[in-house]
């Protein structure tokens, strides 16, 4: 068995494999399958300072390597997850991700400042949702304003704080060294493609929300790029995702730079991906008798 174990801002993995925000809820669910403590984390859906109950319908679609979605932030609120779901996940022994976003930094300082006095692990700031009018992908879109809400999270919660990047940007880099200025410790990306699909019977969108995130298989070479730029251009742990199916592909992030994988829409069609891809990950390590994970991280030899 290969060590898989990771450790990012200080804290430790046992192996770099997380679910990621919004595919997982809290866990419940998946938790009928296999013991959540097989997991390296688990980041939480996204939690607003109040209620939100999303976008209208409807707001998922399939398309042929992945799917659009624009779920909008549905969620009970941050005092709900920390009353009634964060107590049941801290005890699952990973790493809990608490996925935060909101509509103004102020907002998403407060959600932040409450989780701060908490167990939980770490804060993954969302300035990347492109499902939400306010907030949200305009946060990510802009230097100013992804390096404003940052240092408003940062001021008020001394947890580890990731900051998870859109990829509708002209230049990734400048934004995650932005949000680095402004006190990140770690960021994520790909969150996911603006995309859109139109009936052509009704000539309506196919999504009520017109457009959406395109997520799934065919948007991991997007990731890999922006994964490989980032690790080259900020001195803060980047964690991947975007499109990861097996255990070649987190392989494949990591060796891009990535120091930790999330595992995003493939728990749609395979509840078992993300103890299948850890197991794949450590045949790879095994068969080519590299006995560390951490050994892999950023080791690309670009032409
Ligand atoms: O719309 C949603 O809830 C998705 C959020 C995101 O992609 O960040």
């Amino acid at each position: 068995m290969a060590d898989l174990s990771v450790n990012i801002c200080g804290i430790d993995f046992k192996n770099p494999i997380i679910p990621a925000s919004g595919v997982f809820g809290y866990g419940r669910e998946y938790e009928e399958f296999y013991s959540l403590s097989e997991l390296g984390g688990i980041a939480t859906k996204g939690t607003t300072r109040t209620k939100r109950t999303g976008n209208s319908a409807p707001r998922i679609a399939e398309t042929p390597a992945g799917m659009l979605n624009s779920v909008g932030l549905q969620n009970p609120g941050i005092d709900y997850f920390i009353q009634h779901e964060l107590p049941n996940l801290m005890t699952k022994n990973t790493v809990i991700l608490a996925n935060i976003a909101g509509s103004t930094p102020e907002e998403c300082a407060e959600v932040a400042r409450k989780l701060d006095a908490t167990d939980v692990h770490m804060i993954e700031l969302n300035i990347s949702c492109p499902n939400v009018k306010q907030g949200g992908a305009a946060f990510g879109t802009s230097c100013q304003m992804a390096e404003q809400v940052t240092a408003a999270v940062r001021k008020a919660a001394k947890k580890p704080l990731i900051v998870k990047l859109s990829p509708n940007v002209t230049s990734i880099t400048e934004i995650a060294k932005s949000v680095e200025a402004a006190g990140a410790d770690a960021v994520s990306l790909i969150n996911t493609l603006l995309g859109m699909r139109i009936d052509i019977h009704t000539r309506r969108p196919v999504l009520r929300n017109n457009v959406g995130g395109l997520s799934g298989a065919g948007i991991f070479p997007v990731a890999v790029r922006m994964v490989w730029q980032t690790a080259n251009a900020v001195n803060i742990p980047v964690i991947g995702m975007g499109g990861v199916t097996s255990g070649e592909d987190a392989i494949e992030l990591m060796m891009a730079g990535a120091s930790a994988v999330q595992v995003g829409m493939a728990v749609f069609t395979d509840p078992y991906a993300p103890v299948k891809i850890i197991r794949q990950m450590n045949d790879f390590l095994d068969e080519n008798k590299i006995s560390s994970v951490r050994e892999i991280i950023g080791t690309v030899q670009p032409w």
